[in-house]
């Protein structure tokens, strides 16, 4: 196949579960308040497969990519690859991204899964991007698909209350037109702030453990670094940004990153107080609202920035 000079997000697909989880539903079982979370994470409420539905990932993921494969005018045959971002995958094997494969009979691509928490969908992203400019494929689906109620221990009010499902789905198309596309990425990793914030795949507790402050200091200052660093390497500058997606985890955090870098709180998409932390869904989910609240035209350039466990940070120029 032959390389691109670029790639660009044609489109965008979402699905999260119909059932809508309060921030008053948790008063019923554990020492919070409606109050409480909304002031200190700007959550109201969020979408939560119903208890006692083993519901899958790929369940959720199949939906979105089909969505954002039709979006783009393209049918299942067209698409050369499928990366899915998830940390609650189906099965260690076969990969989150098969199992969608298989549903959505993309039969012609590849599929694997990252793991990169609440930052796969920039690792996604970039991953995807490096492979349609050098060649490998003209039209990847990049799925970020989560299922996180089941990873969560229901009686820490620390974290449950922060999360819900959902997925979101970007296709990514090879161009030669160099006026639309990825303008730029940047990903980096620091294992050795591993343990605050794990899921454990073993022993007696496999929920998800969070050091919710530091988690909280550490994805402003690496999410504001990233975002300074992708803008540094394209020669632009925050004024030449119209948009600021930023991972939907905490309304505070969004709203430091914002402050500084600069960006004026109406350039700001926020979407946290409807879905929750959704992890690798919530930049997608974000997006596709922009786009139908008609904030995505020709030009419009994109900031994406997010931070997960690992950890694991990035950050997207993207031209519309
Ligand atoms: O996507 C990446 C993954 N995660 C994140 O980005 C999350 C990052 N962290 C955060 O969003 C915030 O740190 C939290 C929302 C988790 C916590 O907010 P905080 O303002 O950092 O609160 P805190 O941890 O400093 O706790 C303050 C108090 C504590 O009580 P004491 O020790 O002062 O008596 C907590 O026990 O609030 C208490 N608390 C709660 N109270 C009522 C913690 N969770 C709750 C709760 N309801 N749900």
């Amino acid at each position: 196949m032959k390389s691109f000079k670029r790639s660009y997000i044609a489109s965008v697909g979402t699905n999260v579960p119909d059932n809508i989880m309060y921030n008053k539903d948790f008063e019923a079982f554990l020492d919070t308040t409606d109050e409480w979370i909304t002031t200190r994470t700007g959550i109201k409420r969020r979408h939560i497969a119903p208890r006692g539905v083993d519901l899958k990932a790929s369940e959720l993921g199949a939906v979105a990519v089909r969505r954002a494969i039709e979006q783009a005018g393209l049918e299942p045959q067209d698409i050369d690859g499928i990366i899915c971002a998830t940390f609650t995958p189906d099965s260690f094997f076969p990969s989150t991204a098969c199992r969608i494969q298989a549903i959505t009979g993309c039969s012609r691509a590849f599929a694997y899964d990252i793991s990169a928490a609440c930052a796969g969908f920039v690792f996604a992203l970039t991953s995807a991007n490096s492979l349609i400019v050098s060649g490998v494929a003209k039209n990847i689906v990049i799925v970020g698909a989560e299922v996180i109620s089941k990873s969560l221990d229901w009686k820490d009010r620390t974290t449950c209350i922060l999360f819900g499902d959902g997925a979101g789905a970007v296709v990514l198309r090879g161009t030669n037109d160099e006026s639309k596309g990825v303008l730029a990425t940047q990903i980096q990793s620091d294992g050795n702030l591993g343990d605050i914030l794990v899921l454990p795949s073993s022993g007696s507790d496999c929920t998800m453990k969070m050091k919710g402050n530091e988690v909280f200091k550490h994805a402003v200052k690496m999410m504001s670094e990233m975002s300074q660093k992708v803008l540094d390497s394209t020669g632009l500058s925050v004024n030449d940004v119209d948009l600021l997606i930023p991972h939907q985890a905490n309304i505070r955090i969004i709203q430091a990153v914002a402050e500084r870098l600069n960006v004026p709180r109406e350039k700001v998409v926020i979407n946290v107080e409807r879905y929750g932390n959704t992890s690798s869904a919530s930049i997608p989910l974000a997006l596709e609202e922009a786009w139908k609240d008609n904030r995505v035209k020709s030009g419009t350039r994109i900031l994406f920035t997010a931070l997960g466990g690992g950890v694991a940070v990035g950050s997207a120029l993207v031209q519309f």
